[in-house]
């Protein structure tokens, strides 16, 4: 209880934006959770390949150990369509979180400041050095070149390897508002929450992914690459996979354990445990897969897809729910000031309502039309004793009148219409003009 109230003391409560979100906010969140595991899946599938590319090519580099090389590039041919789907897959999660958590999400992307602002940049700059590497790769293969191209290759995946990061910084900073008054930009940012061993683990199966990948794509015909069979290059994968999942199990719990506690529910586990146990149970299938005969490889490759699907969507609502908890304090804190507010400010609207129902006087009211018209003498308009003259009696006359004024006098200019006044008060002006101008 504490704890809750000195956060609560600490964290910055803003209120809410006045705006209706355009679909529930459950929906909503289930539309985040989904949407960006679809996005993350094409982000693990650049990362990880573009990572994988880069060791391959290095592997490749001396004599004999070309296909190696080849290998690489034909890998790399599947980073650049990657990349593009994860751009256009992160609209989606964007648009979510932007909606849903506002506040939080704007509030850390201005905290990281230039960080934030340097992905576009740096996104740019990646793209351009993959599509580089992807067609210069038969100009610079021999020589110094080579030596250039795979500077180019290791770049791109430096960069690849920077932008999640930054994400990741933001992501992680919008979970602790209690710390946003220590940051000040990405690197101080960084000591708010775990981020490296969120970086970690989303590294781990960036691999992972991205090797299962390459067991689904090299084995689609055979010989796909000179030098390797496709059982030799589905049990290659398989094999990275397996390493890759292995460390996934020293790199999950210590990311659990790093987590502060502000966000960890009995939830939270209900949801990571069993997920974890399925992992697990992917892990081992890999492992038989690459000890096992080749008669062996040409099965349960779905299965594993579905398995591993499974611990993913797990890990994506586990990291919802830490989320919420999280952020439940906050949330609650921000709902009740914006709740004040609106109070306030209908409160304020009803009082001021209440004084702009005027009690105008019909004197005061007349004040408008004073202006231009005089008791005896010729002003703007002509004097009230020449009008009550002529509207003696006929108060309604002189209302249909200022409504739509006609021409009348060709010496005089046009009288604007007075419409907007409304027929009362029209009326009350009228019945004071013909009272009081001077017969
Ligand atoms: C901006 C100046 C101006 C204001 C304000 C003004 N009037 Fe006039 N009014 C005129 C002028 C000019 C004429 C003469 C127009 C004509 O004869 O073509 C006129 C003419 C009239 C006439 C004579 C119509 C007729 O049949 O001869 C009436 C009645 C009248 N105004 C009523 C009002 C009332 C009521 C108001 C206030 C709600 C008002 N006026 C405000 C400029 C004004």
């Amino acid at each position: 209880m504490n704890l809750l109230l000195t956060t609560l003391a600490e964290m910055p409560v803003p209120r809410d934006l006045p705006l209706p979100l355009p679909l529930p906010a459950t929906l909503l969140k289930v539309l985040l959770v989904l949407f960006f595991l679809v996005h993350i899946l094409f982000v693990n599938l650049t990362v990880g390949a573009s990572l994988l590319v880069t060791i391959f090519e290095f592997m490749g580099r001396k004599p004999g150990r070309e296909r190696y090389d080849d290998l690489a590039l034909a890998f790399a041919k599947t980073v650049t369509v990657n990349k593009s789907l994860a751009v256009v897959m992160g609209i989606g999660p964007l648009l979510c979180i932007n909606l849903v958590y506002t506040l939080q999400w704007y509030g850390a992307n201005a905290l990281t400041g230039h960080a934030w602002l340097l992905i576009i940049p740096l996104v740019t700059t990646a793209f351009l050095l993959t599509y580089l590497h992807k067609y210069q790769w038969e100009s610079w293969r021999h020589g110094r070149r080579k030596i250039l191209h795979l500077a180019t290759g290791a770049a791109a995946t430096l960069l690849f390897l920077c932008i999640p990061f930054i994400f990741l910084a933001n992501a992680n900073l919008m979970l602790f508002p209690g710390e946003w008054e220590k940051v000040i930009g990405f690197f101080s940012a960084l000591q708010v929450g775990n981020v490296l061993p969120r970086y970690l683990h989303f590294l781990l199966a960036s691999v992972a992914l991205s090797s299962l990948f390459g067991a689904w794509w090299f084995w689609r015909e055979d010989a796909p690459v000179p030098g390797f069979t496709r059982e030799q290059l589905r049990r290659t994968f398989y094999g990275v996979a397996a390493a890759a999942t292995a460390c996934q199990f020293l790199a999950g719990p210590l990311l659990l354990l790093t987590l502060p506690g502000i966000g960890i529910t009995g939830r939270l586990y209900a949801i990571i445990i069993p997920s974890a146990a399925l992992g697990l149970l992917t892990l081992l299938l890999l492992l038989k897969k690459w000890h096992g005969p080749d008669s062996e490889l040409g099965r349960e490759h779905g299965l594993i897809w579905i398995l591993f699907s499974v611990v993913v969507l797990g890990m994506g609502s586990g990291r919802h729910a830490y989320r919420e908890a999280a952020l439940a304090t906050q949330t609650a804190a921000i709902a009740e000031r914006s709740a004040a507010y609106e109070k306030a400010l209908a409160d304020f609207n009803e009082s001021h309502h209440e004084q702009a129902i005027p009690t105008e006087s019909p004197e005061q009211l007349f004040a408008t039309c004073g202006a231009c018209h005089a008791p005896d003498h010729r002003l703007v308009g002509p004097p009230l004793q020449e009008i009550a003259r002529i509207y003696a009696n006929n108060p309604a006359g002189i209302v249909a009148w200022a409504k739509a004024p006609g021409k009348k006098r060709p010496d005089y200019p046009q009288m604007p219409p007075f419409a907007h006044l409304g027929d009362d008060k029209l009326r009350l002006i009228a019945d004071y003009l013909l009272a009081t101008a001077p017969k």
